[in-house]
Parts: C-alpha cells; structure tokens; sequence
C-alpha cells in the first residue's frame, strides 16, 4: 500500500503529532503559526466558532449532514476542562439554533479524561443534556488504545440516560469486534473508523486487506440489526461494498468523512441519494488533527506546501 520511504514518513508524522513541545512551540509562535494555518485551513473550518458555523451552513444547504468539533484533546487542567466545555456548551446552543439537527463531536480527554475520568463523564452528561434540549447529537471520539476502556466505561454510563450519545470505534484494535458485540446492547449510533493513532503491532492491524475486510465485518454486524451506523472512512472500495450489501439504504446507515477529503466520492453519495455527513472542525488546536491527515495521505505533504507557499489558490476542495 505505501512505500517504505511514505512509511517512514507516517511514523515520523505520527510521532510528531504527540510531541506537546512541538505543539506549544507552533502555537505560540507568531511566524509558524499562520504559516502552518494556512495548511490546516484545507481540512479545518477555521480557528472561530463563528467559522465552523459558517462552513456548516454552506455545507447543510448544498444538502449535507454536519459533524462539527471544537479541536482538542488532553487538556491538563481541570479549569481549562471546564472552558472546553463551556465552548462546547455554546456551540450546542448555536449550532442547535443555526444548523438542522448536528451532531457535536468530541474527544472526552478534552474535556476531562486527562484529569480525572469523573470530571469527563459528569462534562459529557451536560453536554448531553444541553444537546437533548437543544435536538442534537453527540458523537465520542476515539482516541490512543490506552484511553479505549474508559472511554467506552462513560460512554456506556452516559447511554443509560442518553439515547443521543454515539461511540467511535477503531476498526484496527483487535479488540473491535468484541467491543461492539458488548455495544449492540446501547442505543447509541457507532462510527466506524479505521484508526488514526500508531500502536504496536500487537493490539493493531496497519492498513491492509485484511482490515478493510474486519471493517466490512464491523459493518455487518451493526447494519444487519439495523443499529445506527456512521461508515467513517474515505476508501472507495469499502464504501461500494457497503452500497454493494445494500446497507447504505437503510435509514441508520450513513456515510461520513472529514472535512477537505474525498469531496468528490460525498458529492456522488450525495446525488445517488445516500446520507451524507460532513466533519467538519475549528479552533486553534489544529496540529494533532493536520499531522494525521498528512500521515494518512502523504501525497497530501505536496499540498500543504503548495498552500503554505500560495495560500490563495483556487484550487481547494468543493463539494
Ligand atoms: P485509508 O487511510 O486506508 O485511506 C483510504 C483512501 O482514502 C486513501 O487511499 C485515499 O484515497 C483516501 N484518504 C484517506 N485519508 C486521506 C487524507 N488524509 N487525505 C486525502 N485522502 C485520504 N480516527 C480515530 O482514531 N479516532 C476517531 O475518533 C476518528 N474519528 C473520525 C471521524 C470521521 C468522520 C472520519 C472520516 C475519520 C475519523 N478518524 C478517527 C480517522 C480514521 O481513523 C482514519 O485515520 C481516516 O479516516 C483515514 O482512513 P480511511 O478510512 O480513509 O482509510
């Protein structure tokens, strides 16, 4: 699938991507900061509500469902927890307002996981009930395989008062198959991704035949008893086997992808008729999140300095 030289790179974008020096470094700096933005800018809304909101409008009326998330992840201080869910707070309140029927998506280790894991479960249960109120959405990320067990731990304990809490899985982790067998029993909808995050061989399948037919299996088990289901990926050929099998008929079944990427396979979806549902991000906490769709893609390497160089070319994604 990738060359040895384009592996090396993913490991180096990965490794990268977790280092919070780097990270403090880019953001506090005045020269990197909006130069590297301009990158991030191909596959993140903006660095403001105002422009998440913004894009989302664009994208419902082209008649697109939205994914939209505040960017962040392992926040160290109980207090700026409580900011991160403050934000979250007021984007469930606009966005329910604004934008027909979102859904708010979230890493639980930005709004106290990192902390303290009750911090995190009584976060997201505001969160999920300021969403009831508002007829949202939530949807948990999924984050390193160290997180995995207490993230599934809240979201269970948030899904025995809340219908509209859903749960990302990662179809790479051995551990997936048992881990939705267990989630069949709540009610919330399940997002299949592939897995973004570098862990060691022996809790993970790398990108490969073999886990693209794990998840079309995780795509069986779910769509044969009609339990909602976000097919989360941008791999063409695991989307056609879905619409193959007939599922992406099925009223629970959509399909969802990142904000930047594949536009044209959403476009088509989307005029054949299918769900289609854009992710879409904002805030200023954008490196994690651009490391990994450069990780994902290296080809994407060449854009983002072409973008940093040029940064109004026209040709940008369009959906
Ligand atoms: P794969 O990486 O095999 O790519 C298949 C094809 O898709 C590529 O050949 C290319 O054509 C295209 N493609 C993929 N990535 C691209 C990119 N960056 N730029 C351009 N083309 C690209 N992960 C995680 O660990 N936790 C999470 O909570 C989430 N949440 C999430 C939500 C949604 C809606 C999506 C779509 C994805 C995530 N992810 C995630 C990321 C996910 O785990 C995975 O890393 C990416 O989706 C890329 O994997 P694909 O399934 O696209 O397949």
């Amino acid at each position: 699938m990738f060359s040895n030289d384009q592996i090396q790179v993913i490991h180096a974008l990965k490794s990268i991507a977790r280092d919070q020096r780097i990270k403090r470094y880019i953001q506090q700096s005045e020269d990197l900061y909006p130069l590297l933005f301009r990158a991030a800018q191909r596959f993140v809304a903006g660095d403001t509500r105002e422009h998440g909101i913004s894009k989302g409008l664009e994208l419902l009326n082209k008649g697109y469902a939205i994914s939209l998330e505040y960017i962040g992840e392992n926040t160290r201080t109980a207090e700026d927890c409580f900011q991160a869910k403050d934000e979250f707070l007021t984007l469930i309140s606009e966005a329910g307002r604004h934008l027909i029927s979102p859904t708010i998506s979230f890493d639980l280790s930005h709004i106290g996981l990192s902390v303290d894991r009750e911090l995190a479960f009584s976060n997201v249960n505001e969160l999920a009930e300021a969403a009831t109120k508002n007829g949202l959405s939530l949807m948990i990320s999924m984050e390193e395989s160290e997180k995995t067990e207490a993230i599934i731990e809240i979201y269970k304990r948030a899904a025995e008062t809340y219908s509209n809490v859903g749960i990302t899985i990662q179809a790479h982790l051995h551990r997936a198959m048992n881990d939705i067998l267990e989630l069949l029993d709540y009610p919330g909808k399940i997002r299949i991704v592939k897995g973004a995050y570098q862990e060691s061989p022996e809790i993970m399948l790398p990108r490969s035949e073999e886990l693209n037919e794990r998840y079309l299996q995780l795509v069986d088990l779910l769509a044969t008893k009609n339990h909602p289901v976000s097919i989360a990926t941008h791999d063409e050929v695991i989307i056609e086997e879905v619409r193959r099998r007939g599922y992406l008929k099925q009223a629970n079944t959509e399909c969802e992808m990142l904000y930047g990427i594949r536009s044209d396979l959403m476009q088509r979806l989307k005029a054949d008729g299918y769900q289609a549902r854009v992710y879409l991000t904002y805030g200023t906490e954008w490196y994690l999140y651009l490391c990994h769709r450069l990780a994902e893609y290296p080809e994407n390497i060449y854009a983002a300095i072409a973008d940093i160089v040029e940064p109004n070319r026209t040709n940008k994604t369009s959906y």
